[in-house]
């Protein structure tokens, strides 16, 4: 089995704040992109790494990847202007030979070597679809356009769900090739998988594959870090 992961990087990153995209962002001094790229080269379950790199940045990343000392091959690409453009820019350039698909995002830096062996180990076992998912702390709420409450969802049924989200290649492939890339339809690729009437897994995810979104995710990360630095378990 030839496994690959695609790993969209090409956000702006808004809602952490203006300024470099977030993927070039640093936690303990080293970019969010690199922490994820070493994630899955640590999980040995990866050949080859696909990265979507903000359009403007492309150089730029070939060459901080470049210096990477990882055994799996590394290619970088311009992303798109949705997450779902970026994923399909990166599929197509997939080798012929790969079976295995993972998506996963730069922004999820700290996801554990661990979980991603896992969704790779769940796909092989015979899932054509699997995605991380945790249970939901807060209560839910369904609301109209008038922010009044229209419906709320049993919680004890719901999970957040993470990435590396992995699949069969052609069920990947698939769901891409059924719809628009300049017209973003769905938030994860589970999304797209499920609207072909493909039955998506979920595995256990991991609290430190949480999804650096807002400047509070960065102080998170940061002390996940230094956690794993004073453990040695450093990455
Ligand atoms: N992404 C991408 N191409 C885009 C938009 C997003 O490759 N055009 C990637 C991001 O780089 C990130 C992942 O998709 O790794 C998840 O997206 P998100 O957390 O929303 O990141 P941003 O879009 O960068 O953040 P924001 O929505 O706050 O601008
Ligand atoms: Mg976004």
């Amino acid at each position: 089995m030839t496994t690959a992961a695609l790993v969209p990087a090409a956000g702006k990153g808004e809602r952490l704040g203006a300024g470099t995209p977030k993927a070039l962002r640093e936690v303990g001094g080293i970019p969010l992109l690199v922490h994820a790229v070493r994630g899955l080269a640590a999980s040995r379950v990866i050949d080859l790494i696909v990265v979507a790199a903000p359009v403007d940045f492309v150089d730029d990343v070939r060459a901080l990847l470049g210096e990477l000392d990882v055994t799996c091959d590394i290619e970088v690409l311009a992303g798109g202007e949705s997450r779902q453009e970026s994923v399909a820019r990166a599929l197509i350039a997939l080798p012929a030979g790969v079976d295995i698909v993972l998506v996963h995002d730069a922004a999820r830096a700290l996801t554990p070597p661990e979980l991603i062996a896992s969704v790779v180990a769940a796909v092989t076992a015979g899932h054509a679809a699997v995605v991380p998912g945790l249970a939901v702390a807060d209560t839910l709420k369904q609301v109209d356009a008038a922010a009044n409450v229209i419906a709320t969802p049993d919680r004890a049924s719901l999970r957040a769900v993470q990435t590396p989200q992995g699949f069969v290649r052609s069920v990947l492939q698939a769901a891409h090739a059924g719809v628009d890339p300049s017209a973003p339809i769905a938030t994860d690729d589970a999304g797209l998988v499920e609207r072909e009437g493909v039955t998506v897994h979920v595995i256990p995810g991991h609290e430190e594959a949480f999804k650096v979104t807002r400047p509070i995710d960065l102080i998170l990360a940061e002390a996940v870090l230094a956690k794993r630095r004073a453990s040695g378990n450093v990455s």
